[in-house]
């Protein structure tokens, strides 16, 4: 069976290829994952946050798809310089408009990269015991994305440990 190529925008392509500020960061202030190693779909996010709160340099590590990689990497140039409420202003829409679109069964990769963004912010603000009165106190539909992803690759894993036992 011959599978159909992804109807990809050129500057996802590119991103993919090229993407920018791709790695671990040592010195990250703070770090955040999104998504789950057990169906490959994570992002790590590390910032590095000055005293006044701009976001000094932001790196990302990705285990996902094209998509995944293009969208992390374009969520790490909007925010970086900003302030931390100004990147937590960044929606997978934003995003997703900055790659150029997304097929639609690739919106998910987008909203995984702001889910671990604003994951970070929140951390950072947890870690300093401050309450920005522009922080949710609910979680944002991206953070809510990225918590089911999760739980979904816990009961995919479970179902094929359950079939391998099967098999036996
Ligand atoms: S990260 Fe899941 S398909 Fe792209």
């Amino acid at each position: 069976m011959s599978r159909v190529p992804l109807p990809y925008n050129p500057k996802i392509l590119e991103l993919f290829r090229n993407p920018k500020n791709l790695g671990k960061m040592k010195d990250a202030t703070v770090t955040a994952l999104a998504g789950s190693p057990a169906c490959g779909d994570m992002i790590a996010l590390y910032l590095k946050v000055s005293d006044d709160e701009v976001i000094e340099k932001v790196m990302f590590e990705s285990y996902g798809c094209a998509a995944n990689i293009a969208t992390a990497s374009i969520t790490t140039e909007l925010v970086k310089g900003k302030t931390m409420e100004k990147a937590w202003k960044v929606t997978w829409k934003v995003v997703a408009d900055e790659v150029g679109g997304l097929p639609k069964i690739k919106y998910h990769c987008g909203i995984l990269s702001v889910g671990a963004l604003r994951r970070a912010i929140r951390e950072f603000y947890k870690m300093k015991a401050k309450k920005p009165s522009w922080l949710p106190e609910t979680l944002t539909l991206e953070e809510k994305h990225a918590l089911e992803e999760e739980e979904l690759a816990k009961v995919l894993s479970r179902k094929l440990k359950l079939a391998k036992s099967v098999k036996k």
